[in-house]
């Protein structure tokens, strides 16, 4: 029985989703207030059945989920201590219950969310279990999820220096990928302005291509591992700058201009990596993602740092995680 977390300003989307990938058990799906959850066995018939159950619109999927019954708040960590130590909790509607039972159980071992910057290959111990109470009677729990961060902040935030906070969008992406651009791959990134995404590459010791109609930030025209070019950044084709392996989009338009103006880059050119949020205007068009999904080794995600939009990752080389 899966379970999915969502965002309080997209919850929106993600019960539209499930609607539309789950249409056989469109009434079974349960409010959990701060997301949904598919009792029983409504999926055992469906197609989706074949894989496990995520959502994109999801910050986290949890594949596993289990109804516990329990009798007091102590009764409900007892039953969960026996199972697992390090548990995290997801509120929602029952905030104080949740932070209750919470302090009543065992940490994990070790420290999970916050890696500093620069340790961008290591994440949070992965699949940590997490619990989300029902009611006064159930909590519905689990371990084997999308999202190795869970429901928790992934990053310390700890680059202010950065030109801005969209920076933690891309940190949040390498964490979960395990991997990141090795020094001196090249990158281009079409909508780069303040710099936010493209300070971060030349960090990485990468050569930056960075396009955008608004300036970068004044500093960041003296790197030399950044070249701007100011403009109209759909004009830029593959041929027009050296051949680059990474291809970043953080610009604001419709996913479905994106998905038009991304088609040579993908089948007409060497690049080999894809990084692209697609902001929503309005609801999302499930459609148009599940053709961003139709390209082998993709994933779509919600990440904690998106805001009304989702990130596509792609590779044409190397395996991206399970979720
Ligand atoms: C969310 S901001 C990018 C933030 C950036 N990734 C960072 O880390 O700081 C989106 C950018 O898309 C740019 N943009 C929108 N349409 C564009 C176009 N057709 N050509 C170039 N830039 C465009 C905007 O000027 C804006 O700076």
């Amino acid at each position: 029985m899966p379970a999915f977390f969502g965002k309080a300003e997209t919850l929106f989307e993600l019960k539209a989703e499930l609607e539309h990938r789950f249409p056989d058990c469109g009434d079974q799906l349960q409010d959990l207030g701060h997301g949904f959850y598919l009792p029983g066995t409504c999926l055992e018939n469906t197609t989706a059945a074949a894989t496990p159950p995520t959502a994109w619109w999801a910050l986290d999927s949890l594949i596993d989920a289990r109804i516990l019954e329990y009798s007091s708040i102590k009764d409900a960590a007892r039953q969960l201590n026996q199972l697992e130590r390090g548990w995290q909790n997801w509120s929602g509607l029952h905030y104080g219950r949740s932070e209750l039972i919470k302090s009543h159980l065992k940490p994990a071992r070790t420290a999970a969310a916050g890696q500093p910057a620069d340790d961008l290959t290591k994440h949070a111990e992965p699949g940590r279990p997490v619990f989300a109470v029902l009611d006064h009677q159930q909590l519905v729990y689990g371990r084997r999820h999308s999202n190795p961060f869970g429901i928790d902040a992934p990053l310390a935030e700890d680059l202010p220096e950065a030109p801005s906070r969209a920076v933690y969008k891309l940190q949040e992406v390498f964490q979960r990928l395990q991997w990141q651009p090795t020094p001196d791959q090249k990158a281009l990134e079409i909508g780069a302005s303040p710099g936010g995404w493209t300070w971060f590459l030349a960090r990485l010791d990468m050569q930056v291509d960075a396009w955008d109609r608004s300036p970068l930030r004044k500093d960041l025209l003296h790197m030399p591992a950044i070249r701007f070019r100011q403009g109209d950044a759909f004009k830029v084709q593959p041929g027009d700058i050296h051949p680059v392996e990474w291809f970043f989009s953080d610009l604001i338009c419709e996913p479905e201009r994106l998905w038009r103006y991304l088609q040579p880059w993908l089948y007409d050119s060497d690049c080999q990596h894809f990084v692209c949020t697609l902001k929503m205007k309005g609801q999302s068009d499930l459609r148009l993602l599940e053709r961003f999904q139709s390209i082998p080794n993709s994933r779509i995600w919600n990440l904690y740092y998106n805001k009304h939009e989702l990130t596509w990752i792609h590779s044409k080389t190397r395996p991206l995680p399970e979720f």
